[in-house]
């Protein structure tokens, strides 16, 4: 049984934004995906930490959610900037079931367990969506979201999955930073950025939390084993 995390899928098996035209490592990032996955076995977690499929509703997605359950493994969906198909807890269930997807599961006001480590999170914030008047309001939920879910965790290990990185050279969302370091988050796993902006992000300990990239480029399209 393992752990393993990886974000920004950005699938489009069932609407037209393939990521193929960036050219680089997303070339054949599909294939790439599939046999990033053949480590994984039926018995382990991946963490799917947003930006999963371009589709802009639960049935232009389906061919995407169809290939991730038939990939190895239960998968936490978590939702990025890009997920223009999330829509109610309820209704996405309910999408999977009628569907068969049976190893589709939601992160989102809530938190998993794996091994006694809680898997806790939400998309998070980032500057790029400080714009707009109800920008102080969706950042508000952002927080309340993250702290149930925090509170979810109980007393012992716990690990946070954002889509945005709360530390990136020249951003500090100390919001989320306080919040982590308050319930004693110990590792914290981000995705949303791409290709030249890898060279910004921060990795490793800062005030006692791990910090890590996964999204998929920046893996290769592999998930990252984060625990046995
Ligand atoms: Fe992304
Ligand atoms: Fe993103």
């Amino acid at each position: 049984m393992a752990l393993y995390a990886i974000g920004d899928t950005h699938l489009s098996l069932g609407s037209d934004k393939p990521m193929d035209v960036f050219g680089g490592g997303w070339t054949g990032y599909v294939e790439k995906l599939r046999q990033g996955f053949e480590a994984v076995k039926p018995e382990d977690t991946v963490v799917l930490c947003g930006d999963i499929s371009w589709g802009m509703s639960l049935a232009q997605a389906r061919e995407d959610f169809a290939f991730l359950n038939a990939l190895p493994g239960r998968k936490l969906l978590m939702k990025g900037n890009h997920d223009y198909w999330w829509t109610t807890a309820q209704k996405m269930r309910q999408f999977f079931q009628e569907n068969g997807f049976s190893t589709l599961e939601l992160l989102h006001n809530n938190c998993h367990f794996y091994n006694g480590v809680a898997l806790c999170g939400t998309r998070g914030w980032f500057y790029e969506e400080d714009r707009g008047e109800h920008s102080t309001k969706i950042f508000r939920r952002e927080l309340i979201r993250l702290e149930a879910s925090l509170k979810a965790g109980g007393m012992g290990e716990k690990y946070c999955f954002l889509h945005y990185p709360p530390l990136y050279q020249g951003y500090r969302c100390q919001e989320i930073i306080d919040l982590l370091v308050q319930y004693g988050v110990s590792r914290c796993y981000y995705g949303h950025l791409h290709g030249g902006s890898h060279r910004l992000a921060v990795l490793g300990q800062r005030d006692g939390v791990e910090y890590r990239l996964v999204s998929a480029d920046f893996l290769g399209f592999q998930p990252e084993k984060i625990l046995p």
